[in-house]
C-alpha cells in the first residue's frame, strides 16, 4: 500500500514554522497539510492565505489546503494565488458544491471535497467524478490530538469502492487521529493520503517517526 504522508501544520510549533516545515520535508513528508479554520464551521480559528504564501516560499512539497470555513467560494482565489496545490472544501458548507469545485479548477488547482464523520457518502454521488480528492474526516474537525473514530474504517472502505467504480483517479485522504499504529489499517482500507498532526509534530524525531510509518506502510 503506497499511501502518502501529509503532516498537518496545525500541530507544528508556530514560533518556528519554517524550521518545522523544512524538518518534516527532510524527514520524508509527501505533502504539507494546512488546516484553515474560521471559528464558525468549526469551533477554532487558525490561519489564512498569508501563512500559505509564506509556507509556499520555503517548500516545494504540494500544499494540501483543508478549508474548514463557511463561504469558501470567497477564499478560493486568495488560497490559490497564495500557492495551494489542492484546495478541499467541506460538503457541509455552502450550497453549490459543483460551482465551488469549478472555481477551484478554474484556478488550475486540484479540487477536494471533505466529509465530516456524520455526513454519508451518498452526498458525493453527483460530484464524485468531478473531484481530484475525497477527504474522509476520522475525527470531528477543529482540533488536533483527537481519537480516531473506529466506525470511519468502514466508511473509508466504502469510499474506496465508490472511487474505484468511477474508474477515475481520485485521491482518498483520511484526516484525524492517525498514528503509527493505525496507519497500515487505514491504508489497507483504501486511503492513499494519511494526514497526521500530533503523531508527527509531537514526536521526538520526525525522521524516525515518518520512517517508522513508511515501514508500516511497506514503503
Ligand atoms: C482537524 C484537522 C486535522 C488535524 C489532524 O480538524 O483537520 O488535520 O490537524 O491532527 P491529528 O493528526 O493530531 O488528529
Ligand atoms: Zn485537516
Amino acid at each position: 500500500m503506497n499511501a502518502h504522508i501529509a503532516p498537518s501544520i496545525l500541530s507544528a510549533n508556530f514560533l518556528r514554522l519554517e524550521d518545522e516545515i523544512r524538518a518534516v520535508e527532510r524527514a520524508g513528508a509527501d505533502y504539507i497539510h494546512v488546516d484553515v479554520m474560521d471559528g464558525h464551521f468549526v469551533p477554532n480559528l487558525t490561519l489564512g492565505p498569508t501563512i500559505v504564501k509564506a509556507v509556499r516560499s520555503i517548500t516545494s512539497l504540494p500544499l494540501d489546503v483543508h478549508l474548514m470555513i463557511e463561504n469558501a467560494d470567497a477564499f478560493i482565489a486568495p488560497f490559490a494565488e497564495a500557492g495551494s496545490d489542492i484546495i478541499t472544501v467541506h460538503m457541509e458548507t455552502g450550497y453549490h458544491q459543483r460551482r465551488t469545485i469549478d472555481l477551484i479548477k478554474a484556478q488550475g488547482k486540484k479540487a477536494g471535497i471533505a466529509l465530516n464523520p456524520a455526513t454519508p457518502l451518498v452526498m458525493l454521488e453527483e460530484i464524485i467524478t468531478e473531484i481530484d480528492l475525497l477527504l474522509i474526516m476520522s475525527v470531528n474537525p477543529g482540533f488536533g490530538g483527537q481519537a480516531y473514530i473506529p466506525s470511519m474504517t468502514r466508511k473509508i472502505e466504502e469510499a474506496r469502492r465508490m472511487i474505484d467504480a468511477t474508474g477515475q483517479r481520485v485521491e482518498l485522504e483520511v484526516d484525524g487521529g492517525l498514528k503509527e499504529e493505525n496507519a497500515a489499517m487505514v491504508a489497507g482500507a483504501g486511503a492513499t493520503i494519511l494526514v497526521m498532526g500530533t503523531e508527527i509534530f509531537l514526536s521526538q524525531s520526525y525522521g524516525q517517526k515518518i520512517g517508522n510509518i513508511k515501514k508500516r506502510l511497506g514503503r
